[in-house]
């Protein structure tokens, strides 16, 4: 079967047409997707009325997937291969860990030392309007910076920290959060290990670089961040549920918009297929 493709935006995406995740698929149609997933960056399968444990099954054909121990709060109790990302109050009413999860340009998992190859969202409970995510192409925004940018950042190290966006809003899981995950440091060019091709690799995650200040590294990660993310570098999805969105976690970064209605619903679960080792836990001194 030859997989369908329509390009979702100029700069990265593509929507794969005529697939049914319910139904059985040959290694040859997978081998087709798996192509498109490197090509495009992020692929589209909308309509998909599947089980949780079809997501995980289908996930699986990407790789190993994570069990999610970095952030033991928000993974589903019986399947700890699944991420909740949900506002969906806890069953004691208390609001859930995860409502702000993804809500800061970043690449999953970037704060470890084995960084996520790819993600698969599945958009369960969407409002019915906003709660957007934005798609950044690293490759092509690497290759945007002059010959003097790429040599000045080429041996840097950024110092990922597992943050969220409003912090201070839920200080306990921020503290078991940080004693889980030390700051890591990884390069800020990556080469993709699959393509070849170089990427950026940074994110509002990054607060310095390895070695120097926040003060010193501040311009600099505001000025690569601002970069990567100009209109033409991005695709902005816009949720319909049963919608699974997938991503080379590799090339491109993400953030979630936050654009709606708190009172609303929007739960979506996620599985996050294990990359390669990339980075070193940082020296403590270059914390700061
Ligand atoms: C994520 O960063 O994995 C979640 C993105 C989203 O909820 O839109």
């Amino acid at each position: 079967m030859a997989v369908a493709l329509r390009p979702l935006s100029y700069a990265l995406g593509a929507e794969v047409l005529g697939i049914d995740l319910t139904r059985p698929m040959s290694e040859s149609s997978f081998g087709e997707i798996y192509r498109a997933f490197l090509d495009h960056g992020i692929l589209l399968i909308r309509g998909q009325k599947i089980t949780r444990e079809q997501h995980i099954e289908f996930s699986r054909r990407f790789g190993e997937l994570d069990r999610h121990e970095a952030l033991p709060r928000d993974r589903h109790p019986q399947y700890p291969e699944l991420l909740m990302v949900t506002n969906v109050p806890q069953a004691d009413g208390s609001p859930s860990n995860s409502r702000y999860t993804g809500q800061l340009w970043h690449s999953d998992m970037s704060f470890t030392l084995v960084p996520s190859l790819g993600s698969l969202l599945r958009a369960a409970k969407v409002p019915p309007v906003g709660g957007d995510t934005m798609f950044a192409n690293m490759y092509a925004a690497y290759e945007a910076l002059s010959a003097g940018m790429q040599k000045l950042i080429a041996d840097l190290h950024g110092i990922h920290r597992p943050e969220r966006k409003n912090a201070g809003v839920d200080p306990a899981w921020e503290q078991e959060n940080r004693r889980l995950n030390p700051p890591v440091a990884q390069p800020v060019v990556r080469t993709h290990p699959e393509t070849g091709r170089k990427a950026l690799y940074i994110g509002e995650k990054v607060k310095s670089f390895e070695g120097m200040t926040q003060e010193e590294s501040r311009p600099l990660i505001d000025y690569l961040i601002r970069h990567a993310t100009r209109p033409q570098f991005l695709y902005r999805h816009q949720w319909q549920p049963d919608d699974i969105v997938i991503w080379d976690n590799r090339c491109t970064m993400h953030v979630a918009l936050g654009d709606y209605d708190p009172a609303q619903r929007r739960h979506m679960e996620r599985t996050t297929v294990l990359g390669t080792p990339c980075g070193h836990v940082a020296a403590e001194a270059a914390v700061h």
